[in-house]
């Protein structure tokens, strides 16, 4: 039977280049606005769960000792690798059983991809996992509506664009998952953003144009930013 991760493999295989192509154009934005966010000292050893071509990975690499990007698509991951410094490596695995041992980790990271798997409360405890006492996680993704009809109308249409869609979770859904490994909330950042309709075409647009809940060319979504640490002593 085909599973939700088979999905995933499809569309972001199917996409792989033109991903990695935007993907390369976000690297140092996305770093300029980590530099203020994330506390680093410059020695941390950093994964990047779900990294796709490796925007957060390539971000961070300048500014940590290490990186490790970890994803199911091999076409992405390879497209991450032709553009990586040398103290960043890509390996093939899952988000919901990281490859890595407890506490291997200083800062354990995610950037818009929980929305993608279908049990995301076992990718944040493997995040959680992963980090060591006293680390930091850091969770970039889009935020639904407290509203549970306009949640699931904006689930609807971003699964009629996209079929590897699983759920875009409301804020209080992710505080509930990093409350329930013991993380603690430091900082955190929303921001509202208008974006366009693209990422699919023909019958699939159409219907995407449909649903979209902002009209026909674009609808605005909200993206939060958590920064979690992990106590020393677990609770
Ligand atoms: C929207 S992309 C984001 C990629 C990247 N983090 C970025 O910021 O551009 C979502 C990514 O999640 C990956 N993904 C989905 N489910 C996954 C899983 N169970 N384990 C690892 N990666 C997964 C997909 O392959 C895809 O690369």
């Amino acid at each position: 039977m085909a599973t939700h991760d088979d999905a995933v493999r499809a569309r972001f295989g199917e996409t792989a280049a033109g991903v990695a192509e935007h993907a390369a154009r976000q690297v140092d934005r996305v770093r300029e606005e980590l530099r203020e966010f994330l506390p680093l000292s410059g020695e941390e050893r950093v994964v990047d769960s779900g990294t796709g071509a490796g925007v957060l990975a390539l971000a961070l690499a300048p500014l940590v000792r290490e990186v490790v990007g970890v994803d199911l698509v091999p076409e992405l991951l390879a497209a991450a690798r032709a553009a990586a410094p040398a103290n960043v490596t890509f390996v093939e695995g899952d988000a919901t059983a990281l490859p890595f041992e407890d506490a291997s980790f200083d800062l354990a990271g995610s950037r818009r991809t929980l929305h993608h798997i279908a049990r995301p409360e076992l990718a944040v405890a493997e995040l959680a996992r992963v980090t060591r006492p006293g680390g930091r996680i850091f969770v970039d993704d889009q935020v639904a509506s407290v509203d549970p009809l306009a949640a699931l109308a904006l689930d609807r249409f971003e699964r009629a664009r996209d079929p590897s869609h699983a759920r875009t979770l409301p804020d209080i859904d992710l505080r509930h998952f990093f409350e329930a490994n013991g993380l603690v909330a430091e900082r955190t950042r929303f921001q509202t953003h208008r974006r366009e309709l693209g990422g699919c075409s023909g019958e699939a647009a159409d219907r995407a144009r449909e649903l979209s809940p902002g009209g026909l060319e674009s609808y605005e979504a909200e993206t939060g930013w958590y920064l979690l640490r992990k106590p020393r002593l677990g609770g």
